[in-house]
């Protein structure tokens, strides 16, 4: 059968590295699983109280507001308020989303269309990609972070602290990228602190984008997904931090990293009210909303739980400490990021040649780890690992003390 927005995708690479994954545990053995940036820490109690609450009340089993509930939207400008000295109107500048991911794809569908271009980073999140290419738009990639092509090892391992400023480089190929494509793209997405590359900017950047996109007239996609995974004092900025940002701007901001709830669809999209009520209009046409119960769990995590995300935070960050040092031991150097739940880890040197899926195979079968081979989040991804911070220190340590032994054993063999 023909499915002709379908039949082009490439094959998930994930899936392959999950398959053999699978494949381990059932024949028992015990893989260390920092594959998938699944979040395993669980949502807060006062969430799941008021979800067991509501779901006894039989007025919220009915539809929902597609839009979110007034409730709902107005703990997202309060929260806007309180983290980011930002006012949004919840009637007009917020819109709730099925997760981010929902969101940003059929945002895509309001602001593209065959003909239209889209400025996305490489490597990617994939929605990031896939999105405007659902949409019928075509997609420009703009490298983050990795080495340019042409061979020389350009010294942009995107790792903080590093002498490299992989946002700087990043910022100048969107320039040369806007420059050399016509007709100009309507649309930038962006994504700090960025997976998988783990890069960040801080507001002077986003600023320079801002004005950027006010001269030429070009939306800004922000996915904040990281908003409050930052380590060190780091504080990522919101773009609409950046005064007048609502004329060309908006922005994801969804529970699923910074209050553990992944699984229960909740995210907004904030930000240029035409964008907002464009989006609003097309849900509307859409989708219900989301189950009622989790819409008022969801404004009571926000509104009760405001210290939850610092919790979480200081999980992920001991986890990136016990990986970074440990691989750092053993002979594995990497500097550790200033945001998300992951570790971007460019392969060892003498392992470069086997290209990141092999890598990443190698490293399920022989180091029982599973990572996610970076050439998943498009090929300016090869050449790198992301490990995701999901199993606790104590399995990071075992994974470690594997991947040790696996290298040794590759490079003996
Ligand atoms: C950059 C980015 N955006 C969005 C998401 C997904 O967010 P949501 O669960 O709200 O759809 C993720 C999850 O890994 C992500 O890394």
């Amino acid at each position: 059968m023909e499915f002709r927005r379908i039949n082009g995708l490439p094959p998930y690479v994930f899936a392959q590295i999950d398959s053999l994954k699978m494949q381990a545990r059932r024949a028992g053995v015990d893989v260390v699983d920092l594959g998938f940036g699944n979040p395993d820490i669980p949502s807060p109690d006062v969430a799941v109280e008021k979800m067991a609450e509501a779901v006894r009340n039989p007025k919220n089993h009915r539809y929902s507001a597609s839009r979110g509930i007034p409730k709902l939207r107005q703990a997202v400008a309060d929260l806007y308020l309180r983290k980011f000295g930002v006012e949004l109107d919840y009637e007009s500048e917020i819109v709730t989303t099925i997760g981010a991911k929902e969101g940003l794809s059929h945002l895509m569908w309001v602001l593209l269309g065959p003909g239209d271009t889209a400025l996305v980073p490489s490597p990617s999140y994939p929605i990031h990609i896939y999105a405007p290419l659902f949409a019928g738009a075509d997609v420009r990639h703009v490298r983050l972070g990795v080495p340019k092509p042409g061979g020389e090892e350009a010294s942009i391992v995107p790792v903080p602290g590093g002498s490299a400023a992989p946002e700087e480089e990043f910022f100048e190929n969107l320039m040369e990228a806007w420059e050399s494509v016509w007709p100009k793209p309507r649309v930038i997405v962006i994504s700090f602190p960025h997976n998988p590359t783990t890069a960040c900017v801080d507001l002077a950047w986003m600023t320079r984008l801002v004005r950027f996109a006010q001269e030429h007239e070009v939306v800004l996609v922000h996915d904040f997904a990281y908003s409050d995974t930052a380590f060190d004092g780091y504080k990522p900025p919101s773009i609409l931090q950046v005064p007048g940002a609502k004329d060309v701007a908006v922005e994801l901001y969804t529970l699923t990293k910074s209050f553990s709830m992944a699984g229960w669809r909740v995210a907004f999209m904030v930000g240029n009210k035409e964008i907002v009520g464009a989006l609003t209009k097309l849900k509307s046409y859409l989708d219900y909303g989301t189950f009622q119960p989790i819409q008022i769990a969801a404004t009571v995590a926000m509104n009760e739980a405001g210290e939850y995300p610092k919790e979480v935070n200081e999980i992920y960050q001991s986890r990136r400490d016990a990986l970074c040092d440990g691989l750092t031991r053993a002979g594995w150097p990497i500097e550790k990021p200033k945001g998300t739940m992951f570790v971007w880890a460019p392969i060892p040197a003498p392992y470069k040649e086997m290209g990141s899926l092999e890598f990443a195979k190698y490293l399920v079968s022989e180091a029982e780890v599973a990572t996610s081979p970076g050439v998943g989040f498009g090929p300016g991804g090869d050449g790198f690992v992301r490990f995701a911070l999901i199993e606790n220190e104590k399995r990071i340590a075992q994974g470690v003390r594997n991947i040790k032994k696996a290298l040794t054993k590759l490079e003996e063999g």
